[in-house]
C-alpha cells in the first residue's frame, strides 16, 4: 500500500452509513480521495461535493469524488462496502438475505476487476453471511475481506457498561464475539474498567442485563427511528478498522474474519479478536472460552451457517 498522500478509500453505498463514513474517512484525512459509489444519479456526486465544501472549515486535504460508475473506484487500496438495504422494525438482519446477496455480488464484480488488490471491509447485513459471500465472489485471500460488526458491537456494550458503572466509556473496554445477529456473543470475563474486570463492579444480573440489550442494540435503534437504522456508530466502526488498516496501527478489533480451526470452527466467518495492519487481518487472536461461551459461539455460528445455506438455496452462492 503507498503512503498516504497518493491513497484511495471507495466507499460503496451513499446511504446514511456510506455518507457518514466518507465524511469521517475526510475528517481524519486518511487518504487523497474518498471516492462515493451509488446506483443513485446524482446522489454520491452531491454529497461529494457538499464534503468538499465543508474541507475549508475543517481543514482536510482528502478530495471526495462521487460517482455511479464502478470504473470510478478504479485503483483503490481499500473498500467500505456498505451498500444494501437496512432493516424495518421486526425485521431480523436475516431477511436481508436475498436483495442484498444480489448487491453483494455486483460490487464483487466491480472491486475485482478495477482495484484486484484492494483490502475491503463489508458493513452489509446480513453481516457475517455477506462477507462470506463478498469473499467467495472475490476469490481473494481472507485477510484481505473483513466484517465490520464487532467492533460496533463492544462499543454498544461498552456504552451501557459505562452508564452501568458511572465510569467514562474512555476507560471501559468491551469484547463481543459471534454473529452480528441475535446470536452474538457478549464476553463479559474479556471487559475491564481500565483493568478492573466488570465482575468486580457489578452483579451478575446486571451484567447479562446489559448482554441482552447490546444483543438488541440494532433493533432498539431501527424501532426508535422507524425508518432506517443506526449508522453513527456503524461508520465510526468501519472507519475504525480502515484506519488500523491504512496506518497500519495494528489494532486488537473484534471483526468477522474467516476462521481456519481457530476457536475449534473451520470455514466459516465470524466475529473474533483479530490484529489489523497493512495486510488486513494479520493475526487472529484465541481466547480462552468457558463452557457457556463455548456453547454460545457453538450456536452463533450454527446460525451463519443456516444463512449460508439459504445463500446457497437462493443459487447465490
Ligand atoms: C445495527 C445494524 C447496522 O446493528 O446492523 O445497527
Amino acid at each position: 500500500m503507498g503512503a498516504i498522500a497518493s491513497r484511495k478509500i471507495t466507499v460503496v453505498g451513499a446511504g446514511f452509513v456510506g455518507m457518514s463514513a466518507a465524511q469521517k474517512c475526510a475528517e481524519k484525512n486518511l487518504a487523497r480521495e474518498v471516492c462515493l459509489l451509488d446506483v443513485l444519479e446524482g446522489r454520491p456526486q452531491g454529497i461529494a461535493l457538499d464534503l468538499n465544501h465543508a474541507a475549508a472549515i475543517e481543514g482536510y486535504t482528502t478530495e471526495v469524488v462521487g460517482t455511479n460508475e464502478p470504473k470510478g473506484t478504479a485503483g483503490s487500496d481499500l473498500f467500505i462496502m456498505t451498500a444494501g438495504k437496512p432493516r424495518k422494525p421486526g425485521m431480523s438482519r436475516s431477511d436481508l438475505l436475498e436483495v442484498n446477496g444480489k448487491v453483494v455480488a455486483s460490487v464483487a464484480e466491480t472491486i475485482r476487476t478495477w482495484s484486484p488488490d484492494a483490502i475491503v471491509i463489508v458493513v452489509t447485513n446480513p453481516l457475517d453471511t455477506m462477507v462470506h459471500l463478498m469473499r467467495a465472489k472475490l476469490g481473494f485471500p481472507s485477510r484481505r475481506v473483513i466484517g465490520m460488526a464487532g467492533v460496533l458491537d463492544s462499543a454498544r456494550f461498552s456504552w451501557f457498561i459505562a452508564q452501568a458503572t458511572g465510569a467514562s466509556v474512555k476507560d471501559v473496554d468491551a469484547m463481543v464475539l459471534g454473529a452480528h445477529g441475535d446470536s452474538m456473543v457478549p464476553m463479559p470475563g474479556a471487559c475491564t474498567v481500565n483493568g478492573v474486570p466488570i465482575t468486580q463492579l457489578l452483579d451478575a444480573g446486571t451484567i447479562a442485563g446489559l448482554a441482552d440489550r447490546t444483543r438488541s442494540g440494532g433493533a432498539e435503534i431501527v424501532k426508535l427511528l422507524k425508518t432506517g437504522s443506526a449508522f453513527y456508530a456503524p461508520a465510526s466502526g468501519a472507519v475504525a478498522m480502515a484506519a488500523s488498516i491504512l496506518l497500519d496501527e495494528k489494532r486488537l478489533l473484534p471483526c468477522a474474519c474467516f476462521l481456519n480451526g481457530q476457536f475449534g470452527f473451520e470455514g466459516v466467518y465470524t466475529g473474533v479478536p483479530a490484529i489489523l495492519g497493512a495486510e488486513g487481518v494479520e493475526r487472529i487472536v484465541e481466547l480462552p472460552l468457558d463452557t457457556e461461551a463455548r456453547i454460545q459461539m457453538q450456536k452463533t455460528v450454527g446460525a451463519i451457517d443456516a444463512d449460508i445455506q439459504a445463500l446457497r438455496d437462493l443459487g447465490l452462492l
